[in-house]
């Protein structure tokens, strides 16, 4: 098939049982239902509905390209019937990520957070989701580099001849709204200059020099700007090809053995380590944390998502590899809860706490204005 498919992940919290945990069951089959009629309808090739702590992610793939208002408006409904569910069962949080009355064409500053990704299907076409969850896009910006960056940690960028032709890197100034596309090898220590601060840049997408097409998208939508303040971090998503040419999925997880601290945890206003977990762990049961990852595959077969159940399968009902599932990453996990527990030891203190410009809750300028009579100046 030489038509370009498209592969899209729209996500959003819109309510938990018991405090930021974990979608009802019936709010995902609510989803399932609007996107198994999508299906019906023509408009998808085929979902799945999955979540990590207590974000719903929608796996949609399509032939109708990138920013699609019929695949966004689906998205919105499957979002807006999980909503009215979590009303009426005194869910916490209902509706949360749900910014606007109304669907306008497009979920992008309305609250969901997306990424997508057009290609043309290879032969075999390997495709990891990465879903993270009490945390910001630039979280994926250390294992990224890892990933494309750094020959210590793919060995592909050095033995692999497509690979060693390098990448296209499209980095987002998040904060201002700018972006710009800079290249590997040549400017590596240039993009590490910027990807360096989490707090401003961070990667969008990874495209590959050598002809094989994107390798990698992350939703980078900031929640708190949408809405014009703070209201969670934006807990985003990454699409990775993998395999022939771009790395293997080996090295895109390759990373995640290191024990990374990312802004988000408790109350959006803490660096806690990365816990990679499966699917079914990912409820933050730790101080509203660790930050989860967790890492999916399926195969793409004609645009199909193809996992382990029979190729009759009805759409929807697909069954991933999940990646962080294993009990090698075990030694990852404890080494997350050591280090977060450090963290914890500091309380309110930095650098447990972020700094004052990305607190999601602060009460400083109130305590400042009521200091305002009594701060004197130094002798
Ligand atoms: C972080 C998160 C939670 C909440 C915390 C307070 O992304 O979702 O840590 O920030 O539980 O939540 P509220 O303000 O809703 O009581
Ligand atoms: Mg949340
Ligand atoms: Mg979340």
């Amino acid at each position: 098939m030489s038509e370009k498919v498209t592969v899209s992940v729209i996500k959003a919290d819109v309510g938990s049982v018991v405090g930021h945990s974990r979608p009802h069951p019936a709010m995902m089959d609510a989803c399932r239902d609007v996107l198994a009629e999508g299906v019906k309808s023509g408009c998808l090739q085929d979902f799945y509905v999955t979540r990590v702590g207590d974000d719903i992610n929608l796996l949609m793939s399509h032939y109708k390209g990138e920013g699609n208002c019929d695949v966004h408006e689906l998205a919105w409904n499957a979002f807006s019937d999980a909503t009215d569910l979590a009303k009426k069962m005194k869910l916490y949080a209902a509706g949360q990520d749900i910014l606007c009355d109304a669907f306008s064409g497009n979920v992008k500053g309305a609250g969901p957070g997306a990424a997508e990704m057009t290609f043309e299907e290879r032969g075999s076409e390997p495709l990891l989701f990465f879903m993270a969850d009490k945390t910001e896009p630039s979280a994926y910006s250390l294992p990224l580099s890892k990933v494309f960056l750094d020959p210590f940690t793919t060995t592909g960028l050095v033995i692999d001849p497509r690979a060693t032709k390098g990448f296209e890197v499209e980095i987002h100034d998040v904060v201002d709204s700018k972006k710009v596309v800079m290249s590997s090898p040549e400017e590596t220590y240039g993009m590490l200059t910027l990807l360096g601060d989490t707090t401003r840049y961070a990667i969008k997408s990874v495209e590959s020099r050598s002809g094989v097409g994107t390798a990698a998208v992350v939703s980078t939508d900031k929640l708190n700007l949408t809405a014009g303040k703070y209201v969670g971090k934006d807990d985003p998503v990454c699409i990775c090809r993998a395999q022939s040419g771009l790395p293997a999925v080996g090295e895109y997880l390759q990373p995640y053995m290191n024990t990374m601290l990312v802004a988000g945890w408790m109350r959006g206003s803490h660096y806690g380590a990365f816990y990679p977990c499966s699917v079914e762990c990912s409820d933050p049961t730790y101080y509203d944390g660790p930050p989860r990852i967790c890492c999916i595959g399926f195969q793409l077969n004609n645009g199909r998502f193809q996992g382990l159940e029979p190729m009759s399968a009805p759409a929807g009902e697909r069954t991933p590899i999940d990646f962080f599932a294993g009990r090698e990453w075990d030694e990852v996990r404890r080494r997350a809860i050591k280090a977060s527990a450090m963290m914890r030891g500091h309380g309110p203190f930095m650098p447990a706490i972020l700094g004052p410009d990305e607190m999601e809750y602060t009460t400083r300028p109130s305590v400042l204005d009521s200091l305002k009579q009594r701060f004197e100046d130094l002798d």
